[in-house]
């Protein structure tokens, strides 16, 4: 059957990077007999130039159509003066929830090769494999009631509500459970249940639904520990799981140990398997249109889409390998530069794993 995906590249450097991710995707369906078919719309600050819209009701209804959805980055400075719901994160945060994308699976993956990109000490990080499962569509970023309200005495007062309730709490842990179960069975729950009565439910479900992976070793910390001990001993961590906001805090730790934020790719999944794949960076306006940019973890998004929701293993393991190669050839884009590497722009990165991956094919 012929796996249809909604391509959104969005703005800033997302454009550039999808564009080397498509001439991947083009050789998978050439040479490697990859049945595909896609189409590109705008969301972001792209779906507000277009429709008016950050997420413009054709684009979600091609995200809706499609098998997965394959997301480069959204967000510009010259949208920071538009409206709340009018900016180009509300797209995003929009598609997580109209598509019910609950679990967000960020990989933290230290590729040895770059090794000496990391600001850690290479002891400290050299091997480092995590998981971050985080809940994306509740929590405080979705929690009733929320706005900026004025209060009595003239003054105003801005609040946000973190609610989870416990079937949102037992898909997610569910979700990080059979995660656990394909790696090495650790699973550490992340909450702040010293402080948070949300956080007390949380555990309590998490528990729970331990009872049904008894082969998985399960532990809790909160959240401020979780923080200190991602720098401290990250590698004493298999699979995290947490809320919405603890988990985007806690991602950006665990990929910046890496040194390469560029390389690391990202999955959000529905009750189904169904999921958008985007890199874990940004949008990066700084360096937008100079063709600098790392578009290797938009590449290994494609993979991850291949892996997860499309049933191709064989293919992500093709994509994946190539980037080994690129990396083992010692080319890198300026971002993930070590010594005596050869430092190369976005779109020769693209073609270098194309290159690559013809190679295995042939
Ligand atoms: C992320 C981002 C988003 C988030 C922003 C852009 C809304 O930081 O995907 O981690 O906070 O979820
Ligand atoms: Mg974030």
């Amino acid at each position: 059957m012929t796996n249809k995906l909604a391509i959104l590249p969005g703005d800033g450097i997302g454009i550039e990077i999808v564009r080397e991710a498509i001439k991947v995707i083009d050789v998978l369906q050439k040479e490697f007999g990859f049945d595909v078919e896609y189409e590109i719309a705008p969301i972001g600050g792209a779906g507000y130039d277009a429709a008016g819209e950050p997420l413009p009701e054709a684009t979600l209804k091609l995200a809706r159509d499609a098998d997965a959805v394959l997301l480069g980055a959204v967000g510009g400075p010259q949208y920071d003066d538009l409206p709340r719901d009018k900016r180009p994160e509300r797209g995003l945060l929009a598609i997580r929830e109209a598509l019910a994308l609950f679990s967000n699976l960020r990989p933290a993956i230290l590729y040895a090769q770059l090794a000496d990109a990391s600001t850690l000490k290479p002891e400290v990080v050299s091997g480092l494999d995590i998981m971050i499962v985080r809940e994306l569509t509740g929590g405080i970023y979705f929690g009733q009631p929320r706005g900026i309200r004025t209060l009595d005495d003239g003054q105003r007062e801005g609040f946000n509500t973190l609610v989870y309730s416990e079937s949102e709490i037992e898909r997610i842990a569910r979700s990080a459970f059979e995660t656990a179960m394909k790696r090495d069975k650790k699973l550490c729950s992340v909450d702040k249940a010293n402080v948070l009565e949300v956080s007390e439910l949380w555990r309590e479900v998490v528990e729970r639904v331990g009872l049904a992976y008894p082969e998985v070793e399960l532990s809790h910390m909160y959240v401020d520990n979780a923080a200190m001990q991602l720098v401290r001993a990250p590698k004493q961590f298999d699979v995290m799981v947490t809320g919405n906001m603890f988990g985007d805090i806690l991602s950006d730790a665990a990929a910046m140990l890496t040194g390469s934020i560029g390389m690391l790719p990202s999955a959000s999944l529905d009750e189904n398997g169904k999921g958008m794949y985007e890199p874990i960076h940004g949008s990066a306006p700084d360096i937008a249109g100079q063709d600098i940019a790392n578009p290797l973890a938009t590449i290994l998004s494609v993979a991850m889409m291949l892996r997860h929701s499309l049933d191709e293993a064989n293919l992500a393991d093709v994509i994946e390998k190539a980037v080994g190669k690129v990396l083992d050839q010692g080319l890198r884009t300026a971002d993930i530069e070590t010594e005596g590497s050869t430092v190369i722009g976005t779109a020769a990165m693209g073609d270098a794993v194309v290159a690559a991956m013809q190679e295995m094919g042939s």
